[in-house]
């Protein structure tokens, strides 16, 4: 199958299912891999970089009214669930009042962020800015994880992924990097994925 075609099928896939965006199924794949949601009966998340929303919307699908979810972008969300257990923040995941505010409405069970810097075209500086976003999502996870929590981050490949995982191994039970099939062929992120929190 050529990197032309794949895209199409998991856009239109996306689509039919009511996914505003592709990248869901690089969260159901890596749910279903690590058993994200399988550790707690009613888990409280934390989506990082939620827009245009299909991580959030499959999460409240899968949630079905347990638990929580909070979804944080400096965009809007191109979906508006009306779930009673959701919330969105619009903010900056680097300003330190949303980072406070965020942590307010912890602790959480899992983390996840998809959340991706425009690019650029000059991968260096891509993958600096990707850098800079999962040091503030680390940073802020080791704050607001509940004990057995996990991580999911996006990174850009390339980078610092090797002193990371290394990182959140001495935080975590388990940390790896993993490539979902759903990821372009083209694309050069790979996600890393941290699994029972040591408070
Ligand atoms: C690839 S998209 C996320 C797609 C989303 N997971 C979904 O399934 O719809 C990356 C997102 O990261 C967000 N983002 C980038 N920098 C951010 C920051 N500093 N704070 C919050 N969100 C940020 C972007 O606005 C963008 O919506």
């Amino acid at each position: 199958m050529s990197g032309y075609e794949r895209p199409d099928f998991w856009t239109i896939k996306a689509k039919k299912e009511g996914y505003p965006a592709r990248s869901v199924f690089k969260l159901e794949e890596i749910s279903g891999k690590f058993g994200l949601l399988k550790k707690q009966a009613a888990p409280r998340i934390l989506d990082v970089g939620a827009a245009p929303g299909s991580w959030s919307l499959w999460l409240l699908r899968n949630l079905e009214g347990r638990g929580s979810l909070t979804s944080i972008d400096i965009q809007d969300l191109g979906i508006a669930p009306a779930d009673a257990n959701f919330a969105f923040l619009k903010g900056d995941i680097l300003d330190p009042a949303m980072r406070s505010r965020l942590a307010g409405r912890g602790p959480y069970d899992l983390v996840v962020s998809d959340a991706a810097p425009s690019t650029s075209g000059n991968r260096l500086v891509d993958q600096s800015r990707s850098e800079e976003l999962v040091e503030a999502v680390f940073s802020l996870a080791l704050e607001v994880l509940a004990p057995g929590g996990s991580l999911v981050m996006k990174i850009f490949q390339g980078g610092d992924e090797k002193r990371l995982i290394t990182q959140l191994k001495a935080h975590f039970a388990q940390a790896r990097g993993f490539k979902p099939t759903a990821c372009r062929a083209e694309s050069f992120e790979t996600y890393l994925i941290a699994i029972d929190f040591k408070k």
